[in-house]
């Protein structure tokens, strides 16, 4: 079953919202299968974000992802990248359809709540930079034959 990688950003947090967020991919179907909290330094942050090295936001990013702690997830479940990216919404919130994270709770681009990863490959390789591999818990719930 697929996995894949949520941080719950600062503002998130900070707004209050990260129960509400962690709510929908719950009540979606997802597992959570790891989770902690942290404030993430800078050389962690530029690691996650390493792809956008070098835009005009970049440095702006590292600022804002380091500025405050964070949530990161393991969520696992039937094409979970593409159901989380989906349920995140467009990276600008003022884009993002009504009924996704970003479309109801955000206006910003740089503000905009919650990041997933984008492939499956990424979020292998962003689970092993949150993660170890005995932080990721392996169980059943009785609940999932009625979510499949
Ligand atoms: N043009 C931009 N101006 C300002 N900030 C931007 C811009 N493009 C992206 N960002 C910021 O950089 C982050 C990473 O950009 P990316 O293109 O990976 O978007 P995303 O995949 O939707 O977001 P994330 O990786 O955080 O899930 C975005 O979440 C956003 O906060
Ligand atoms: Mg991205």
């Amino acid at each position: 079953m697929e996995k894949s990688l949520i941080l719950i950003k600062p503002d998130a947090l900070q707004r209050g919202l990260a129960g509400e967020i962690l709510s929908r991919f719950e009540k979606k179907g997802m597992k959570i299968v790891a989770m902690k909290m942290l404030h993430m330094d800078r050389k962690l942050a530029e690691q996650h974000y390493s792809i956008h090295k070098g835009k005009g936001f970049f440095a702006e990013l590292i600022n804002y992802i380091t500025s405050s702690p964070v949530i990161a997830v393991v969520l696992q479940g039937k094409s979970a990248v593409e159901v989380i990216r989906r349920t995140l919404g467009e990276t600008d919130p003022a884009k993002a359809s009504p009924g996704t994270v970003r479309g109801d709770f955000g206006l910003d681009i740089g503000y905009n709540l919650v990041h997933g990863s984008d492939s499956i490959e990424n979020a292998r390789k962003e689970i092993s930079l949150f993660f170890g591999t005995d932080e990721l818990v392996d169980y059943s719930r009785d609940i999932d034959r009625w979510i499949q």
